[in-house]
């Protein structure tokens, strides 16, 4: 579906991001990969050319608030478009507010808001020239639901990219360019792990997780369908569902007191 066509995958080398890759690589597309990992982005380039399909890796921190240019001008110079755009690197910061370092949270804020928003900006324009773009921003359940204690920021950061891509797709309306914000509840990857939820979330029941794999190959039919907001799964679904229902004083005691989960 995607043969001939490059996507660019921020956080390819692991969980849902590595799982996006792999689906496009399966649909034909070639594949630049992000990530600060170089020995699994070359691992998975490997895979992509042994399926007779071209890869370009480029290791960053996207923490670095010179990384998107850097990134693009890698892009240019190897002479490739950005058609797709997965924006889905992305991490939880424990602590309170309080306790964190500022310089925690402004990577934070980097990561998971700048870096997704000058992606979009550097991406859209030449997409809007060559008159085609598909455009996946990674939020969450969490930037769907009101935000409980801890992890402070990371709702918000979410809230914002199901926001920013909600403009950029109506901006977008009525042309080839779809824009599409993937809002995973728990998934099995390396996330809970980095963020320090593991203990939590093992008491959680199997149903409310998903495999990274569906996670992607969904949202990927999403975007093709015009769902601006995709919330994958069924529990997922019920759980978004049922929260905006809720009188917005019970929804947010509910989170409170099951914050720390995310
Ligand atoms: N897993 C869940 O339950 C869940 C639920 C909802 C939403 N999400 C969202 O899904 C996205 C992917 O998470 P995941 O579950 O796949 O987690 P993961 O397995 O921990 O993967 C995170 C990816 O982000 C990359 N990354 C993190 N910090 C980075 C940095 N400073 N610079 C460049 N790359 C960075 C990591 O690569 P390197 O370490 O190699 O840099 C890795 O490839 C995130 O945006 C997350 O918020 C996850």
């Amino acid at each position: 579906m995607y043969k001939d066509r490059w996507a660019l995958v921020t956080g390819a080398s692991a969980g849902i991001g590595e799982a996006y890759a792999n689906a496009l690589m399966e649909k034909g597309a070639n594949l630049i990969l992000v990530a600060r990992r170089e020995d699994r982005l070359k691992a998975l380039a490997e895979s992509v050319e042994a399926k007779g399909q071209r890869a370009l890796i480029v290791p960053t921190d996207l923490s670095d608030p010179g990384a998107p240019e850097t990134i693009m001008a890698q892009v240019n110079a190897a002479g490739v478009p950005v058609d797709i755009l997965v924006n889905n690197a992305g991490y939880g910061l424990p602590g309170t507010y309080s306790e964190t370092t500022w310089k925690d949270q402004q990577d934070f804020i980097q990561v998971m808001v700048t870096a997704y928003a000058q992606l979009t900006h550097l991406a859209l324009g030449p997409m809007r020239e060559r008159g085609w773009g598909r455009i996946i921003n990674v939020a969450s359940l969490a930037g769907l639901i009101p935000a409980g204690a801890n992890y402070t920021l990371y709702g918000a950061s979410k809230a914002f990219v199901i926001a920013m891509t909600q403009s950029v797709a109506a901006e977008c309306r009525g042309t080839d360019i779809k824009a599409s914000a993937c809002c995973p509840g728990f998934t099995y990857s390396e996330f809970h792990d980095v963020t320090e939820t593991r203990e939590v979330v093992n008491k959680l029941p199997k149903y409310a997780f998903m495999e990274a794999g569906p996670v992607a190959e969904l949202s990927l039919r999403a975007v093709e369908k015009g769902h601006t907001t995709y919330v994958p799964g069924g529990f997922n679904k019920f759980i978004a569902a049922l929260l905006r229902l809720l009188p917005l004083s019970i929804a947010e005691r509910l989170v409170d007191r099951h914050s720390g989960w995310k």
